[in-house]
């Protein structure tokens, strides 16, 4: 079996991490079982590009189950847990090609080793193994049957490739499904940005002046939650109508240029790059705290800030302190890559545990229904969408009602009125 990782040796302390976060996942937990019994991925090759963590573990295990083949590589260098990639080589017989901390050479080759096992399925969050298929081997198209994607940027520039007339498959966007982005963009990245900039720093949140630049669902999220810890919130937009949304839920809404001299700590989380660059950092406080949460680590200018500072250094295991040419310190947090995984452990395995059961069954339904698509980006089914809700209110312990057979006429019927 091939496969690269740091040290096999830290395969036990992965185990148990990978175990701790099951404990957490039933939907994905029960789903499992029935994989294990149905097999219905039997004989399939799934080529996933995601962040090796302890819930992407349980996911591929759920795929194996199911009879498929699994390869597995990071969607992010600086995401991966080693002791989760080492068990999954070793008490999971998964090839995983996964380095914390590998470099740009290093991650693409891993994405190249995932592809030579010829997948029929792929699996993204980012969409750069997609966009490796479409570059670097076209010949892998006739045998791919379609794809998933997770994350938000990585819909995007498939929909672009889909509008350009370049998509070669089907993909489904997980990410769109009400079970995925309602709860893992605001909840599981609401929370883990905070524990990312947390463990990070141990700065204290409550009076703080938090900037959060981007109110899509992540930034509703990341705000929500600062606030919840007593910070002072200010959000900045460019989509007039987030910018009113972000007004009425009570946040205080300006440029970033107004933000700058105000911030304790800016996070960025709108998907797009320079959002934060070389006018902002001049107007910024000594001693600010810049993080994001967004998938690539090109919202905050790098390049800028390496420009301006006369001096660099590492305060803490995630922090890299600039001095700039006035005396002036900014802390950049994680490399300026996604906080949550690069200064944590990403989203909590409750949140992450549907997101997952959509991947999986959304696997199942491009063995399936694969061969009728078109080779353009769909939304998740909505019965898996509503499958997935049912069995984590389910795992919940929790009920709701059901509509008698006279509200169900009525919901359909358009003669009763005043
Ligand atoms: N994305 C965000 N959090 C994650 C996690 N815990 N596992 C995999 N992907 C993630």
């Amino acid at each position: 079996m091939e496969y690269d990782v740091k040290d096999l040796k830290l395969a036990p302390k992965g185990k148990i991490r990978i175990e701790w976060a099951d404990s957490m996942m039933p939907v994905l937990r029960l789903i499992r079982e029935r994989f294990s019994r149905e097999k219905p991925l039997k004989g399939v090759r799934i080529g996933a590009c995601l962040h090796v963590t302890s819930e992407t573990a349980n996911l591929v295990r759920t795929l194996k189950e199911g009879g498929a083949e699994v390869r597995l590589c990071a969607s992010n260098p600086l995401s991966t847990q080693d002791e989760v990639a080492a068990s999954l080589v070793k008490d999971f017989s998964i090839s995983v090609f996964a380095r914390r901390g590998e470099d740009r050479k290093s991650y693409y080759e891993h994405i190249r080793s995932v592809l030579r096992m010829r997948p029929h399925l792929t699996m993204d969050d980012g969409a750069d193994l997609v966009s490796t298929v479409h570059s670097e081997r076209q010949d892998l198209t006739a045998e791919i049957k379609g794809g998933t994607e997770e994350t938000t940027t990585g819909v995007i520039r498939l929909r672009s490739m889909a509008k350009e007339g370049v998509l070669k498959y089907p993909i489904i966007a997980v990410n769109d499904a009400d079970t995925k982005h309602l709860f893992d963009n605001r909840y599981g990245t609401g929370q883990s940005t905070i524990d990312g900039i947390i463990r990070a720093t141990n700065v204290l949140l409550a009076g703080s002046v938090f900037v959060v630049c981007g109110y899509g669902w992540c930034g509703r999220g990341i705000a929500m939650r600062a606030r919840g810890m007593g910070a002072k919130v200010i959000v900045c937009e460019v989509d007039p109508l987030k910018a009113l949304e972000a007004t009425m839920d009570g946040y205080l809404v300006m440029p970033l240029r107004k933000a700058c001299p105000l911030g304790d700590i800016f996070v960025t989380s709108t998907g797009d790059r320079d959002v934060i660059r070389g006018e902002h950092f001049e107007l910024m406080k000594n001693g600010a705290i810049i993080a994001n949460a967004g998938h690539f680590n090109v919202e905050i200018n790098l390049e800028d800030l390496e420009r301006m500072s006369v001096k660099k250094r590492k305060i803490r295991e995630s922090i890299q302190e600039f001095t700039l040419r006035d005396g002036k310190k900014i802390n950049l947090l994680g490399e300026g890559r996604l906080v949550n995984l690069a200064a944590a452990e990403g989203h909590p395995s409750l949140v992450m545990d549907m997101s997952f059961a959509n991947q999986a069954l959304c696997c199942e339904y491009l063995v399936k229904e694969g061969e009728s698509l078109k080779s353009e980006v769909y939304r998740v089914p909505r019965d898996i969408d509503s499958q997935v809700a049912r069995l984590k209110l389910k795992s919940m312990g929790i009920e709701i009602d059901n509509l008698t057979e006279e509200q169900r006429e009525y919901l359909s019927s358009w003669k009763t009125g005043t």
